[in-house]
């Protein structure tokens, strides 16, 4: 094992993970939440709090493992620096969009979410529906970009 190189490996670690997470992202964003238009409020609200449930607990590991990955590849090719630089736009692009996404599954899912679309879907379910499209949508482009400006930056292409 001493010659395996543990930076491809955290490389591996990270494009996997952001694969997981941002897929089940894309399938929540583009299948299912479209889906939920067609069924009464209080249906689509329990399945739609069922689907989310299953997802929260992966979305939480392979968020964990692209931070944990992430910072491995920074220390081992030392490229802190690259913080300063705004050359490497797309290194500030990933942290954001991490910190987004941590953001809202670590604190505001758990606090605030459940019970503001519950509200919501009891006074206004279609405008409710409609904003977490919009919202899902937002969060999925971000993500996209992301992984677009990483694999463009990582391999050269600004
Ligand atoms: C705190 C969060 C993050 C840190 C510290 C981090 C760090 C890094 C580092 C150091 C690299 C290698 C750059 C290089 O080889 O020049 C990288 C590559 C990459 N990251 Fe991140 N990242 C984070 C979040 C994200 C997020 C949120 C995404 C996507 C949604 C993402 C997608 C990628 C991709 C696609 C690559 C390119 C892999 C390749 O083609 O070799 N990262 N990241």
């Amino acid at each position: 094992m001493s010659n395996v190189d543990w930076g491809v490996v955290a490389r591996i670690v990270h494009v996997l993970a952001v694969v997981v997470w941002i897929g089940g992202v894309s399938f929540v964003t583009t299948i299912i939440l479209p889906a939920m238009r067609k069924k009464q409020p209080q249906q689509w609200l329990r399945e739609f709090d069922a689907v989310e449930r299953r997802f929260a607990p992966q979305a939480r590991i392979t968020v964990l493992l692209v931070l944990l990955s992430g910072l491995y590849m920074l220390y081992r090719y030392d490229l802190w620096d690259r913080f300063a630089d705004a050359r490497y736009w797309w290194m500030h692009l990933m942290v954001a969009v991490w910190l987004l996404f941590a953001a809202l599954l670590f604190v505001l899912e758990p606090l605030v979410v459940h019970r503001v679309i519950d509200r919501g879907a009891s006074i206004a379910p279609e405008a409710t529906l409609r904003l977490m499209l919009r919202l899902h949508g937002v969060m999925l482009a971000l993500a996209l970009l992301a992984i677009l400006a990483g694999v463009a930056g990582a391999h050269g292409l600004f």
